[in-house]
């Protein structure tokens, strides 16, 4: 973090207090493609975050420096990016911008500031390192506006501005809409709301949650990068989605309560699968299964039966690999060497799909000789290699300094 402070001072020069800002990256132990749905989902934060280190000025001029790329870009607020060639703003860009737009809509007033932005969420891995990022931005704003705000969660920063850190996370979400993705609420939430040593149990209807407390004393996440990046997944991500919406307003006939798929029961949907087109029927399939699998996943976590928690896990990968259609080899492989490990309780691709990671949940003794299986196999097989984190649960986002 000291670092961080000094980089800013080394790239914008050698002013005032520098503030630092941080949005975790998440991932998600179960309900997947759930939230756009109205359903549940299981996800945790990460360590892993975007942090900003900001400095607010007077000019209403937002700078930025990534570390990542090792570019700079500008654009001032209320009007289009403002760069020399090229015209079109590179894509990192785009977050804080239409972070900056919605907060504007929203009625905040926004103060220009200079920034450099860092972070250790591998992009388009499934580990929402997009969510990590506007979060982060919108803290920047929110900072930026009330230079007296001293550190300390988000929820602060949001009071200080009458938000709370729900309607922040929907501001987030918007923004992304607004980026391409037709993204559910999940990532930024969790982002907003994570709570170290606990996952959460998330009710994406009403916003209601819980903590469901991680035993790690007798099982470890361990999150594997496949390296696969898909260049397509917004498309293919906006398509899933838009099925989705056929199915509900062709099962809306037989019941008119019925607005999102968090809505047909299995009775209703056993009775009617046979009206929808069939892809349609197999995406709404999993969908439906998946969120009673969150149900039972909670469940399970609460009493103590990881055994169950396991197998509901690998359940879920198998409905997104041949219902919802968004695996693939590499991830399914990654699954299969996992769940030879003795010890290995369940296993499934985490987040969007098309690439990026899975999650295992692993007894403690089991995670060595799963790092070893998938080091030894996994690069003969694919010619690629894996990245494997074991994961705690980490805290939601926070103003750090
Ligand atoms: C992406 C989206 C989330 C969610 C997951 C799939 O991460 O941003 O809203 O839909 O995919 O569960």
């Amino acid at each position: 973090m000291g670092d961080l402070v000094a980089r800013y001072r080394e790239v914008f020069g050698p002013i005032g207090a520098v503030r630092i800002v941080r949005g975790p990256g998440r991932v998600n132990l179960i309900g997947e493609h759930t939230d756009y749905n109205g359903g549940l989902v299981m996800p945790m934060a990460l360590e892993a975050s975007v942090r900003l280190a900001l400095y607010a000025h007077q000019e209403p001029v937002v700078r930025l420096w990534s570390e990542q790329f090792a570019e700079r870009a500008e654009f001032a607020l209320g009007g289009e990016a403002r760069l020399e060639p090229p015209d079109e703003p590179p894509h990192w860009l785009k977050y804080p911008m239409k972070v900056a737009e919605v907060l504007a809509e929203e009625g905040l007033t926004l103060y220009g500031l200079s920034a450099v932005v860092e972070g250790d969420v591998p992009v388009g891995s499934g580990l929402s390192s997009s969510a990590a990022y506007e979060v982060a931005s919108a803290l920047a704003f929110l900072v930026a506006a009330r230079p007296e705000l001293p550190a300390g969660p988000a929820a602060a920063a949001a009071a200080a501005h009458g938000l709370t850190t729900a309607r922040l996370a929907e501001l987030c979400q918007a923004a992304e809409h607004r980026v391409g993705v037709r993204c559910g609420i999940m990532d930024q939430f969790i982002s907003l709301h994570g709570r170290r040593g606990c996952a959460i149990v998330l009710d994406c209807r009403d916003l209601s949650y819980e903590a469901a407390p991680l035993p790690v004393d007798r099982a470890r996440v361990v999150v594997i990068d496949s390296g696969v990046r898909r260049k397509l997944t917004a498309g293919a991500y906006n398509e899933r989605r838009s099925q989705c919406e056929d199915g509900v307003g062709r099962l809306r006939k037989f019941d008119p309560d019925v607005r999102q798929l968090r809505d047909v029961s299995p009775a209703l949907f056993a009775a009617h699968q046979h009206a929808l087109p069939q892809a349609v029927r197999r995406r709404c399939r999993h969908v439906i299964s998946e969120i009673q699998r969150v149900r039972d996943s909670a469940e399970a976590l609460r009493a103590g039966d990881l055994e169950r928690f396991g197998r509901l896990l690998s359940d879920s990968h198998a409905s997104l690999r041949d219902d919802y259609e968004v695996s693939g080899q590499e991830l399914d492989l990654l699954v299969e060497i996992a769940r030879r490990v003795p010890g290995v309780l369940g296993s499934r691709l985490t987040g969007a799909g098309f690439g990026g990671c899975t999650v295992t949940l692993a007894r403690p003794e089991a995670v060595e000789p799963l790092r070893q299986a998938v080091l030894d196999k996994y690069p003969k097989e694919t010619g690629l290699q894996p990245r494997i984190w074991i994961c705690d649960a980490a805290d939601g986002a926070a103003v750090e300094v």
